[in-house]
C-alpha cells in the first residue's frame, strides 16, 4: 500500500540557504541571523538585501535608492487601478496591479524587474486603501525609506520614525520562513522556468488562505467579539465546541511557541511606548491569548497548539491604523523577498517540482 503523505507533512523538498524554521526548540534564522535580532535592527531594505544577496550579480551595497526607484516604477501601473478594482477585496485588487507587471525572462537576472516585484505590494496596497476612500492615490517619495513611505502612500502624512521603525520589524520578521505553502508555490511555478512575476503571484495567492497569511484580520475579528477579558473563556469554548479553529495559533512546524510572536510583541511594545498609547488592547489580547493556550492544552493534550505568528500581527498592523482587509496584503509586501529569492535559488538548481499522486478511482471501463 502506497503512503500518502497528507499536506505533504514531514517531507523534506528543497535545499535552502535562505532560512531554517526549527520547530521543536522554536527557532527562526534567516541567512545567518536569529529573527528577534533581525527585527528591531533592521529596515525592509537590509532584509530585501540579505535574501537577494548572492542571486544577482548586480546588487547594489546600499538597495535603498533601487527600491525607491522601484517604487516608483510600480506606481506607474496603479492608473488601471479603476472603481471596479478598488471595490474588490484589497489583496484581490493588489494581486490584479501584480499581474499587469512583466513576468521576466526565467534565465536573465533583470534585477529591476525582482526589486519592482519586492515593492509592489505596497504600492499597490496603499493606492487600493486610499480609492476605497475616494481619496486619490498618493505616488511614491523614493528618498523615504521604504517603511515610512508605505505608511505615507496610505495616510498622506509622513508616520513618525516609531511607526516606520514597528512596520520595519513586522516586513522584515516575516521576510522568509522556509518552505511554507506560498514558498513552495513560488518554487513550484519557478521550477517550471516560469517567469519571476509568476512565481510571486502563485506566492501570492497561496498566501491569502486563513490556515496561512489571511488569519490576522479574523484575529482581529475574535477580539472584537470577545469584547472583555472576563468573555474570553465562554466565546472561545463556545467557538471550539461549534469546531471552529482559534486564528493566531497552532502551526505546522512548531511545536513551542512561534518566535516570531515575540519579536513583533517587542515591536508592539516599543510601538506602545514611542507612542504613550494606553495598552488596554494589549491587555485584552494577552488575556485572550491565556485563555486560548489553557483550553487548547486541555482540549488537545497530544497535539501542542501555541500562538502563532498571527496572533500578534494582527495587534501590531492594528496599532498602525491599518485596516484588517489589508493585513494579508501587508504579510505579502514582507514576504514577497522571499518569494524572490527562493525563486531564484529554486531556477539554478534546474530540477522540476514534480511529485506523484497515487490513483484511487475507477479502473478503466471496458469499452462498449
Ligand atoms: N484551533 C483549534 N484546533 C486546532 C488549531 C487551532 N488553531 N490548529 C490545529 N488544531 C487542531 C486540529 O483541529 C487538529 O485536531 P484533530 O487532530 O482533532 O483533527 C489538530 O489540531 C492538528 O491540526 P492540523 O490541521 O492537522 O495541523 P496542521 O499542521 O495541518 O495545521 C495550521 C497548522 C496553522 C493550519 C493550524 O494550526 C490552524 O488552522 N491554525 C489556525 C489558523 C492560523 O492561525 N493560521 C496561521 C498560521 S501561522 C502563519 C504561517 O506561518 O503560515
Amino acid at each position: 500500500m502506497v503512503q500518502v503523505s497528507a499536506g505533504l507533512e514531514g517531507v523534506i523538498a528543497a535545499a535552502t540557504v535562505l532560512s531554517d524554521v526549527d520547530g521543536q526548540a522554536g527557532r527562526l534564522t534567516i541567512r545567518g541571523w536569529a529573527v528577534e535580532d533581525l527585527a528591531g535592527r533592521a529596515r525592509f531594505e537590509d532584509a530585501v538585501h540579505l535574501l537577494l544577496d548572492g542571486f544577482f550579480d548586480d546588487l547594489p551595497a546600499d538597495l535603498a535608492p533601487a527600491l525607491g526607484e522601484a517604487r516608483v516604477q510600480a506606481f506607474a501601473e496603479v492608473a488601471a487601478l479603476d472603481d471596479a478594482l478598488a471595490a474588490r477585496d484589497p489583496y484581490d485588487a493588489m494581486r490584479a496591479l501584480l499581474a499587469r507587471l512583466p513576468d521576466g525572462d526565467s534565465l536573465c537576472d533583470a534585477l529591476t524587474l525582482a526589486l519592482t516585484l519586492a515593492v509592489a505590494p505596497a504600492v499597490f496596497t496603499a493606492a487600493t486603501l486610499r480609492r476605497r476612500q475616494d481619496q486619490e492615490a498618493i505616488a511614491p517619495d523614493p528618498a523615504l525609506p521604504h517603511a515610512a513611505d508605505f505608511l505615507r502612500m496610505i495616510r498622506g502624512a509622513t508616520p513618525t520614525e516609531g511607526e516606520a521603525r514597528a512596520l520595519d520589524a513586522y516586513l522584515v520578521t516575516v521576510c522568509d520562513h522556509g518552505l511554507n505553502a506560498s514558498t513552495f508555490a513560488a518554487r513550484v511555478a519557478a521550477s517550471t522556468r516560469a517567469g519571476l512575476a509568476s512565481a510571486v503571484l502563485a506566492g501570492l495567492s497561496t498566501l491569502k488562505g486563513p490556515l496561512h497569511g489571511g488569519a490576522p484580520g479574523p484575529v482581529i475579528d475574535m477580539l472584537d467579539a470577545i469584547g472583555t477579558a472576563d468573555n474570553a473563556v465562554p466565546w472561545l469554548e463556545t467557538a471550539l465546541d461549534a469546531g471552529e479553529r482559534l486564528m493566531g495559533f497552532g502551526h505546522r512546524i512548531y511545536r513551542v511557541r512561534d518566535p516570531r510572536a515575540d519579536a513583533l510583541k517587542a515591536a508592539l511594545s516599543r510601538l506602545s511606548k514611542s507612542a504613550g498609547a494606553l495598552p488596554g488592547r494589549l491587555a485584552l489580547a494577552e488575556a485572550v491569548e491565556r485563555a486560548a493556550l489553557d483550553i487548547l492544552r486541555r482540549r488537545k493534550p497530544d497535539r501542542p497548539l501555541e500562538t502563532n505568528v498571527e496572533f500578534y500581527t494582527a495587534l501590531l498592523l492594528e496599532a498602525l491604523d491599518l485596516p484588517p482587509q489589508a493585513f494579508t496584503c501587508v504579510f505579502a509586501a514582507g514576504r514577497t523577498a522571499g518569494w524572490i529569492a527562493h525563486a531564484r535559488e529554486q531556477q539554478a538548481s534546474g530540477k522540476l517540482i514534480r511529485p506523484q499522486s497515487v490513483y484511487v478511482g475507477p479502473r478503466p471501463r471496458a469499452a462498449a
